[in-house]
């Protein structure tokens, strides 16, 4: 099951295969090939994905596909989505794709078919958010609802931040703001300007045990017991959650609890109960929209061949770059400002699911894992760190994301064009300046001096998938968000390591408890700690005068 892929024959026919090619060019590569522009290029769902900028051929596609079939990916897929329980370390199932399944679709897990318990949850949080988004639901002032505050951290945060934001031109409803840091800055900046009586807190949090959040929600509590008396709390605090133990423990009534399930890891939630400040904001038709999108992809991830499947390929492109080239991380560009948060979105989910070192079986793994993710939307990145994606001498492939038709769109500075051409011209510019660059040569046919010439040559063969899809619309977002999911499942799969636990955060978790009564101690730091953190705690006392 957790085999050594790098021990494969497929491994090392990619290993000759990249001395042979890794020297060829876009430029060659393009020129050799007149239609390679629309023979590497791919649709899922409503996404266009255009692969070839990529420094592939034919053959470094077909061996890389083989990899894949070396690494039983299909079979691990149809195995997650048949809900076996691929989470081993922690036993359990592995269905964020269950929560997206029409209503009419049955799956049973350990004996319970699932679908009708994911339908009933939406309907709960359907029939709750209606009444938030009608005035219905009132708060305990009997004013209706003008802002939700949505408390959580990690998967539990960042899935929902990141949809509300990329559906802003959706969203009717409510407003919804986001606190997730224990910093107490970010509570307080999150609720100046806000009226307890129009506010109303969804506490997120799969476990209901994580810090930050019970601690920002206490503190959110007290805000609204200061201002409105105990009495109010069931009128504008409502949780999300799999414990509703804890919940009850915590002072919300399990009515106003919307549940899930373990089968759902935290940064593949935000098409749960975790999205019901999107359902509020934007309504269940554009959420069920949303999901719909993320079914689509998921259908195309598994039932289409891998030599055309769509996240199956990027997957395999950026393992070529991360394990072949030595990249060190994949830039996510998007050209879409309500997609912000895209890239932040990404980095849980891509570097929680794959930064491992072990493989399933718990052996050392003995190639990289684990692609860093970055980036910013376009047009700002071109102004900031776009010139080392241009000149520098890393390897930086990219992801270029665009929509043909604007949210929103504004003339132009001589009022007949429009800005949305301004900006997705920059995003064609920019993949076919890393592309190909420009040669000495063509840089001193400008009339450049000679002396400029080398602070000029662009040097191009720099990789990048472009993704264009018609709108940015709940669907696309949707659809978006599932290619990168099963992006991230097909390079676990293929590097053998368990992408659905997250070990490596728990020991930090544990010290700063331990750590926290040492920072509030009048004694000397205890002679267990390092010397490094015991200074650092000295100086700290000191500051705080203690
Ligand atoms: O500490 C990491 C983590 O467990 C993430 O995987 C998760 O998304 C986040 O914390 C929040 O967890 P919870 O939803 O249980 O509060």
């Amino acid at each position: 099951m957790s085999d050594d892929i790098t021990g494969t024959a497929a491994w090392h026919d990619l290993e000759r295969h990249h001395d042979q090619v890794s020297a060829l060019t876009l430029r060659d590569l393009f020129a050799a090939d007149p239609d390679r522009g629309t023979a590497l290029t791919t649709t899922a769902g409503e996404l266009y994905i255009d692969y070839s900028k990529h420094r592939v051929t034919p053959e470094t596609l077909s061996l890389l596909v083989e990899l894949a079939r070396t690494a039983n990916v299909e079979q691990r897929r149809d195995e997650m989505f048949a809900g076996a329980h691929v989470n081993t370390s922690e036993d359990r199932a592995v269905l964020h794709t269950a929560l997206r399944l029409p209503a009419d679709a049955t799956l049973t897990v350990d004996g319970r078919d699932v679908v009708p318990d994911v339908h009933e949850v939406l309907a709960k949080m359907g029939a709750f958010t209606d009444a938030v988004r009608s005035g219905a639901w009132r708060g305990a002032t009997g004013q209706p609802i003008a802002t939700v505050v949505n408390i959580g951290i990690g998967g539990s945060d960042l899935g929902p931040d990141m949809v509300y934001r990329a559906l802003r031109h959706y969203c009717d409803g409510p407003a919804c703001r986001y606190v997730s840091n224990v910093d107490p800055a970010d509570l307080t900046a999150t609720l100046t300007g806000l009226d307890p009586a129009t506010t109303l807190f969804v506490v997120a949090s799969k476990t209901f045990s994580t810090l930050e959040t019970l601690t920002n929600a206490t503190a959110a509590r007290r805000w609204l017991v200061e201002a409105l008396g105990a009495d109010a709390v069931p009128k504008h605090f409502v949780a999300v959650s799999t414990n509703a133990e804890r919940v009850a423990e915590f002072g919300i009534d399990t009515a106003n609890m919307f549940g899930f399930w373990d089968w759902v890891g935290g940064r593949y939630s935000v098409d749960s109960a975790i999205g019901l400040s999107v359902m509020a904001a934007c309504g269940r038709q554009r959420f069920a929209e949303f999901l719909a999108g993320m079914h689509e992809l998921d259908e195309h991830f598994r039932t289409t061949p891998l030599a055309e499947n769509a996240p199956v390929l990027l997957a395999l492109i950026g393992l070529w770059y991360s394990d072949f080239f030595g990249a060190d991380s994949r830039a996510v560009l998007p050209y879409s400002n309500d997609l912000a948060r895209f890239p932040a979105y990404l980095q849980q989910l891509t570097m929680e699911s794959n930064g491992k070192s072990v493989r399933i079986d718990g052996s050392a793994v003995t190639t990289r894992t684990g692609e860093v993710f970055w980036g910013e939307p376009g047009t700002n990145g071109q102004h900031a760190f776009y010139q080392l994606l241009h000149q520098g001498n890393r390897l930086v492939p990219c992801d270029f994301i665009g929509f043909a038709e604007p949210t929103d769109d504004l003339p132009t500075m001589d009022g007949t064009g429009s800005m949305h051409d301004i900006l997705m011209s920059n995003l064609f510019a920019q993949t076919a300046v890393l592309a190909f660059g420009k040669d000495a040569e063509e840089v001193a046919a400008d009339g450049t001096p000679t002396e400029l010439v080398p602070h000029k040559v662009m040097p191009g063969n720099r990789p990048t998938t472009t993704i264009l899809a018609p709108k940015l619309t709940p669907r696309t977002v949707g659809q978006l968000i599932a290619l990168y999911e099963h992006q991230v499942f097909t390079e676990g799969a293929i590097w053998g390591i368990n992408s659905f636990d997250q070990w490596g955060v728990e020991l930090g978790k544990k010290q700063a408890l331990e750590l926290e009564p040492l920072l509030t101690d009048t004694d000397p730091p205890t002679d267990d700690l390092d010397s490094s953190t015991a200074e650092l705690i000295r100086r700290y006392r000191a500051e705080r005068g203690r």
